[in-house]
């Protein structure tokens, strides 16, 4: 939560009182906001979302005027959450301490004029060791009954300032208001470290006297004594200055957490022996730092500690829908998923893997999972990841060894049991160093991944709680045993009505949030995100609509922020104000029917494409050229659908002598981008068909197909996909294999009453329903290709 530098300070900030309490920098913390204080929150998250939060001092019994401190903090809202009735929640982190320069009541609120004003260093030893003092005052103070959050001995540990270590603890410290802002007010930190002290000697001499009998002694002499103590206390720190060693404190932390049953027995006896071995060596070896790091990590690794999971089905069903519009398919088997581990205890079962173009909400997917389930969410990439070692560790022999990323995330994380969200598996690499699949494999398998062994760690992590969700854009390149532990959910991209219920319902909200327009009426017209998508887009996904509509929100909050006149409603004449002059244009209606040009289908990782199939024939000697980045099982199905027209001429009507003396060239633009499958067979003899009649291709009419030797037309993947994208580019007619007759189901109303799709059987009927009829006007082939010394076909 830390680390939002404060770059801006703006001329004025709204201030927010509180009666009993003061805020310390350096922290997070929540805040209830009533209705009636609404006002001041909404004019902070106009600007910077900066708010003072001072003090109130006293009040006037008389007037009821409150006198504020003139030392506060400025704070920085994080979060914000509405409650229905009105009013909300904050979460604010505090940035720095300020002080007030004038203040102006605009009713309900007061904004104030504020400066700055700097956090001082120390790092003396002094400080040093008052610092170490305090944490083990804490100590006994806690073994005297006292209570903290859990997490601050962790946090209290990590502190090396001492004004933050003053400050984090002023919190816990049961003070009145007049000394929480004296510490707020005392800038030295050493001073206020001091003080510090003071009070927790204080709070530990209470608590003792509690505890003896006879407690109750007068203020005075308590505070004399605490006086004399802290004296002491110091004089002896200050004697023992020369020798004081931070090594052995660090052991001694190291060792409570060992002891602590934190850790599994074998961890505990490997870490006991480590320890041992860092206490004997000498602190300014090598080896000394190579074995501290370890037994940190053995430390930090959360062995044993979780999230408690939150099982409770309707609301993981409210979750997902609240995040994800439609997709129901999917939500219905995760949320079978949940259920099965709501009444097994155990999530082990297969592991799920999203798969689809890139912005269809796969990554989001996972968030929302983790949500629904209260458990902590990690992602790494695989993309490009080849060596072994970045999963499972290097062994501790290497120079700089580090734990694998699994591990690593888990520490960072601090629970063993969260969603860890695996991107790109079907982008994994491999090479000398060895292959990450094969770790990977073991990480993924229920089997056998409790005893997960990283090579950094050397001893058993236990994953089995660990939720692992992967996600892959397609599955050809996942290596097949990898594919074999995964339940593959695809989620194939949206129809252009399907985006424009997404944008309105989620992404229009999220970004009036984002752009800070809550308090302007902004509404999207149907017609301007149409156009949206249609003309500045073209994708499966989502991501470049959300970013567009992100674009027009700034625009808004521009004027808005300015005084001016901002519009309340998008129409789609703004849209082309806002956006400037459209990005796309209609692949397929902008281009007219030509001969030996056909339109394809193809599956790429972007989701579904069209493609065009070039055919061109020139004189030679029956040569065959196939060019554009084509992979292996294309050019041979590209070979295939060659032979099978000369096979069949008559059939189709191409005069035999035209394969004579001819070159044939089949081109598949655009030429860098590779390509690959046998899908494209159909394709590519109605190109040549096409060429060797001389009938024009309708360029509206896309389609995909295997094609054999024998002339069957056999069913392939993707139709969603494919469809989808020849939407977008504006084609009317889709040809499919009729094996595909069940996959069309996964169309959705809209798309199946918008387009005409044509299930074939035999490539005659291709022909029939993609190319023009012969007509007396259309100069031949022959004679619009100059260059083309073949004979004219018979009956012309
Ligand atoms: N069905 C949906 N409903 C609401 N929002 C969606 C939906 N699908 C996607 N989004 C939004 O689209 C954005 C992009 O999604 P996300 O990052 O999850 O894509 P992805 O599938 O992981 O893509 P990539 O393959 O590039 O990693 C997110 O902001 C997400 O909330
Ligand atoms: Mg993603």
């Amino acid at each position: 939560m830390t680390g939002h530098p404060l770059d801006v300070l703006p001329p004025e900030v709204p201030v927010y009182s509180l009666p009993d309490q003061v805020v310390f920098p350096h922290r997070s913390f929540p805040l209830f906001v009533g209705k009636e204080h609404m006002g001041m929150v909404e004019e902070a998250l106009r600007s910077e979302r900066l708010l003072v939060i001072l003090a109130i001092l006293a009040v006037d019994p008389i007037t009821g005027r409150e006198q504020f401190a003139r030392v506060g903090t400025i704070c920085r809202i994080n979060q914000v959450l509405r409650f229905p009735e009105g009013g909300c929640k904050i979460m604010l982190e505090g940035l720095s301490r300020v002080r007030l320069i004038s203040t102006r009541q605009i009713t309900p609120f007061v904004m104030a004029s504020v400066s700055l004003i700097a956090e001082r260093e120390n790092r003396s030893s002094v400080a040093q060791a008052l610092m170490q003092s305090i944490v083990a005052l804490l100590r006994v103070a806690q073994s005297l009954g006292q209570e903290f959050p859990e997490d601050v001995n962790h946090v209290i540990g990590r502190i090396d300032d001492p004004g933050k270590l003053a400050d984090t603890l002023a919190v816990y410290l049961n003070l009145e208001v007049k000394d929480q802002q004296r510490l707020l007010e005392t800038l030295d930190p050493l001073e206020r470290l001091k003080d510090v002290y003071l009070f927790l000697t204080a709070e530990i001499q209470k608590l003792q006297s509690k505890k003896a009998p006879g407690g109750e002694r007068s203020r005075q002499t308590v505070r004399s004594q605490k006086e004399n103590l802290l004296r002491e206390q110091l004089k002896h720190i200050q004697n023992q200055l020369g020798e004081e060693d931070p090594q052995q404190s660090e052991l001694r932390q190291f060792r409570s957490v060992v002891r602590g049953g934190k850790m599994p027995e074998v961890v505990r006896s490997v870490a006991e022996k480590e320890l041992a071995r860092l206490e004997r060596i000498n602190p300014s070896s090598p080896e000394y730092t190579v074995t501290r790091t370890y037994v940190e990590y053995l430390c930090n690794t959360p062995w044993l500690r979780g999230t408690t999971d939150v099982l409770d089905i309707q609301r993981a069903q409210q979750i997902l829908d609240e995040d994800h519009y439609d997709l129901v398919e999917i939500k219905e088997r995760i949320l079978e998923f949940l259920a099965v581990h709501t009444l097994k205890a155990s999530l082990k079962g297969p592991i799920l893997c999203f798969v689809g173009p890139p912005g269809v909400g796969k990554t989001s997917l996972g968030r929302s999972i983790a949500r629904s389930l209260g458990r902590k969410f990690i992602r790494i990439s695989l993309g490009g990841m080849k060596d072994e070692a970045e999963i499972r560790g290097h062994r501790r022999t290497y120079i700089g060894a580090m734990p694998g990323r699994i591990i690593q995330e888990i520490c960072r994380a601090g629970s063993n049991n969260p969603v860890f969200m695996l991107d790109e598996v079907d982008k994994i690499g491999q090479d000398f160093r060895g292959d990450p699949a094969a770790a990977l494999l073991e990480v993924l398998d229920p089997e056998q991944n409790d005893t997960f062994t990283d090579h950094y760690l050397d001893v058993p992590f236990d994953l089995s709680h660990v939720m692992f969700i992967t996600t892959a854009n397609v599955m050809d390149t996942v290596p097949p045993p990898l594919r074999d532990r995964m339940e593959v959910l695809r989620l194939p991209g949206y129809s252009d009505e399907e985006k424009l219920q997404i944008v309105l319902k989620y992404l229009v909200p999220k970004q009036i949030v984002e752009n800070g327009l809550e308090r302007h009426p902004l509404r999207f017209e149907e017609d301007a995100v149409l156009k949206i998508i249609k003309n500045y887009t073209r994708e499966a996904g989502v991501r470049n609509i959300d970013r567009q509509i992100a674009s027009v929100c700034r625009k808004v909050a521009k004027k808005v922020a300015q005084g001016g006149t901002a519009p309340v409603v998008i129409t789609s004449d703004q849209v082309e104000k806002m956006l400037g002059p459209r990005k796309f244009f209609s692949d397929v209606a902008a281009e007219e029917d030509r001969i030996g040009v056909v339109t394809g289908l193809a599956w790429t990782e972007s989701g579904g494409d069209i493609i065009f199939v070039e055919v061109s024939a020139m004189a030679g000697r029956k040569d065959l050229t196939l060019t554009g980045s084509l992979g292996g099982v294309m050019q041979e199905s590209a070979k295939t659908a060659l032979s099978y027209v000369r096979a069949h001429h008559v059939e189709f009507g191409v005069n035999a002598g035209m394969f004579e003396n001819t070159d044939i060239h089949i081109h598949v633009p655009s030429g860098a981008i590779p390509k690959d499958g046998p899908s494209a067979g159909v394709t590519i003899a109605t190109a040549l068909i096409s060429l060797l009649t001389g009938r024009a291709a309708r360029r509206n009419v896309a389609m995909t197909g295997e094609l054999t030797l024998s002339g069957r037309i056999l069913p392939i993947g993707g139709v969603k996909e494919k469809v989808l994208a020849a939407r977008r580019a504006g084609v009317t007619t889709v040809l499919l294999p009729e094996r595909n007759r069940e996959h069309i189901k996964e169309l959705d109303e809209h798309i199946r009453n918008k387009m005409t799709i044509i299930l074939v059987d035999s490539l005659s009927e291709v022909i029939a329903h993609t190319l023009l009829p012969e007509t007396e006007d259309e100069p031949r082939l022959y004679e619009k290709h100059q260059r083309l010394v073949i004979d004219p076909p018979s009956g012309s």
